[in-house]
């Protein structure tokens, strides 16, 4: 089977980032998965993706937006995403939030109906992978995944499987044990396709 996997990155650490090596791991895990992979990749951290501003809107409203549309484009054309995002400042990296802000459009990635809001990117698979250096899963400093689930689900993102790097600058072994657990979760969540792929 073949799929598009759009990936992206958004450490400020690049290559060296945690989020970034586990996001090799997933991709390097899929690839054993499925035999064509035609990989994207976006590098949130490189500064190339502006705060969507009044110039944005504009240019949307224009018709002459290059980069949204490129975004866009690429989130539609993908089967898999997959989004490092490291916590700083206890929520989503800025650039991430930029690219949200630039690939949320109306009529094209979701839609208002008489229901409410509705999403129009379908059929997608979402890995998230969230590195911390403290501990806030299910906590109130959590904020990165109040934004987060309710983002992908706005525009149709609703297959979503959620990786955990915690602790990662806690004294000890909390580091290493929990980059161990995190790639143990990456295993898991991909042998899954695997059995699916073979029912
Ligand atoms: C600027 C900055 C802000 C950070 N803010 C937080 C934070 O609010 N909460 C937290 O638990 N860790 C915080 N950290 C630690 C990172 O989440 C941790 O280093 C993690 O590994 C980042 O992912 P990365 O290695 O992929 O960049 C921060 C790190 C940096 C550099």
């Amino acid at each position: 089977m073949s799929v598009n996997i759009l990936r992206i990155n958004a450490s400020i650490f690049g290559e060296n980032g945690v989020s970034s090596q586990l996001s090799n791991t997933l991709l390097q895990n899929l690839q054993t998965v499925y035999r064509n992979v035609d990989i994207v990749e976006r590098d949130a951290a490189s500064g190339d993706i502006p705060h969507f501003n009044a110039n944005t809107l504009q240019q949307i409203n224009d018709g002459k937006a290059e980069l949204a549309d490129t975004l866009i484009e690429e989130v539609k054309n993908a089967d898999i995403i997959l989004l490092a995002m490291p916590m700083y400042n206890f929520g989503v990296p800025s650039e991430l939030k930029s690219w949200f802000d630039h690939i949320a459009r109306a009529k094209v990635t979701f839609t208002y109906t008489e229901n409410g809001p509705k999403g129009l990117l379908e059929n997608k698979k979402v890995y998230v992978i969230t590195t911390r250096g403290g501990i806030h899963r299910d906590k109130s400093t959590d904020g990165q995944m109040p934004f987060l689930n309710t983002m992908l689900s706005f525009v149709g993102l609703d297959d979503v499987s959620y990786i955990y790097a915690e602790g990662l600058n806690m004294s000890g072994d909390t580091r290493e044990k929990n980059i161990t657990l995190a790639k143990q979760q990456i295993e898991e969540l991909v042998s899954e396709i695997n059995s699916e792929a073979l029912s």
